[in-house]
């Protein structure tokens, strides 16, 4: 026997001693998923987690894989938790949970057709006070829904809108938690479209240094795209997101049920951020939107598919370091038609339609505008190039005289581009 062989030997053995008490550690897991339904308890437990990761570790002496260990560990909560959820929801054929794994924290997405309507079946809301907050546009049946499960629940409602996303508002709601005394072990739930995510998150953030925080995104935009990675924000001064925070949510309900309300253009301006994952990262999700006769039949498809993207990329860079960057194909163009009056006349994926055009070679362009022809998107941007780089100047991305741009050079793969603002020029 090699010297290799013998080691394999030792490993294999390990293996299987890790796959009897795999077993074993299941069954008791079965029993706690069990426990909890009868006591309608959540199946995440953050500060039980943060304990025992803690605790483990003391178990290990060699510090150098003491990081390992962690992620170990967390892999196995997450394997625990979706069994858990799967046993308390019996609903196995059906419900999808993506478990998204951060550094510090994680949550789960869970995706279920008609899930708002046993919202209580995913998650549980037994703190003190529970504030749903919503816009003008969003069904009331959707509310009220929410409402006779979580009966103690109060409802703020604000003006559809992304003009609502700003200081006044964000200011308005937290006085509204002051005045019915929320503490930080009460908690927030977003109901609505990107702009409710990302108000009501800030707010949730920034609430007494932040508080529990729930998402349940309405359009498909938000279901795609703003439900999952933590970002939250409020605009100022016209200029997008200005002001906001990395702040994930306690959980996320994906109900595509809800997508039967919303208008077409909505819908198709929903889908360009879909369309943008296939660009910068899956070549197949592209295609599967380019070729499909009715993208919508099958629409949770195209959400998870987005979803998985997303999540490979958020695990890997949660505060936009460098990786997550990618996610900004379309936005730097997009955010700059928006805040240079586009707001009225176009919505957010509409401008990041148009966006992407900029910064792609010849042949993805074609693809793309094809595929925003096909769904009934506007592709060209009447902004004047000097009002595009005077906006950029003030872009996140932004380093210097120098400015982070994603390039797709053919579907599926892209890289990021470090450009000075005189090179910008061919681009626009
Ligand atoms: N945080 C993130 O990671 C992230 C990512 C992408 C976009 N965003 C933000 O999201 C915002 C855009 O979000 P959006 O496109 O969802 O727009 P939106 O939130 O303005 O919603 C669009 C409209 O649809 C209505 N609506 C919502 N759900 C509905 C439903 N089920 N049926 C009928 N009507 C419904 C809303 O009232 C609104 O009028 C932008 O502010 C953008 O910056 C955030």
């Amino acid at each position: 026997m090699s010297k290799l062989d013998a080691i394999r030997t030792k490993i294999n053995e390990i293996d299987r001693q890790m796959a009897t008490l795999f077993e074993e550690r299941m069954e008791i897991s079965r029993e706690i998923a069990e426990y909890k339904k009868e006591q309608g308890l959540p199946v995440y437990d953050a500060n039980r987690e943060q304990a025992l990761i803690k605790q483990n570790l003391t178990y290990v002496k060699n510090k150098d894989i003491q990081d390992a260990y962690i992620s170990f560990l967390r892999h196995t909560m997450d394997v625990s938790k979706q069994y858990q959820k799967r046993i308390i929801t019996h609903q196995q054929q059906t419900s999808k949970v993506l478990t998204i794994t951060m550094k510090d924290t994680s949550y789960d997405i869970v995706i279920q057709n008609g899930g708002l309507q046993h919202i209580e079946s995913y998650f549980s809301f037994t703190h003190q006070n529970v504030l749903i907050i919503t816009d003008s546009g969003v069904p009331k049946t959707y509310v009220e829904c929410l409402q006779q499960q979580i009966a103690h629940a109060v409802v703020y409602t604000f003006e559809q809108g992304e003009a609502s996303k700003n200081f006044e508002n964000y200011e308005k709601i937290i006085a509204f938690l002051i005045e019915h005394s929320f503490s930080r072990s009460d908690c927030i739930i977003a109901l609505g479209g990107g702009v409710v995510g990302d108000i009501a998150g800030f707010v949730a953030a920034t609430y007494m240094r932040g508080i529990a925080f729930y998402n349940i995104p309405t359009t498909l935009l938000s279901q795609v795209d703003a439900s999952i990675g933590g970002k939250t924000a409020i605009d100022k001064a016209g200029v997008k997101n200005i002001v906001g925070a990395f702040y994930p949510p306690i959980g996320v309900l994906i109900d595509s049920m809800v997508l039967k309300t919303l208008d077409k253009r909505q819908l198709y301006a929903g889908l360009v951020e879909a369309l943008k994952m296939g660009a910068t990262s899956d070549a197949s999700l592209f295609e599967q939107i380019e070729k499909s006769q009715d993208v919508f039949s099958d629409i949770e498809s195209i959400i998870i598919r987005a979803l998985l993207v997303k999540k490979s990329i958020v695990e890997q860079d949660p505060k936009e370091e460098h990786l997550r960057k990618i996610l900004n194909f379309g936005h730097t163009v997009g955010h700059a038609i928006e805040s240079k009056g586009g707001f009225q006349r176009y919505l957010h994926g509409e401008c990041v339609g148009m966006g992407m055009l900029y910064f792609c070679s010849e042949e993805v362009k074609q693809r793309i505008q094809a595929v925003l022809e096909k769904y009934h998107l506007p592709t060209r941007c009447e902004l004047l190039k000097e009002e595009l780089l005077s906006y950029m100047m003030l872009d996140k991305k932004r380093t210097g005289d120098t400015i982070s741009v994603i390039y797709v050079e053919s579907i599926g793969k892209c890289k990021i581009l470090s450009l000075p603002f005189e090179a910008l020029d061919p681009y626009l």
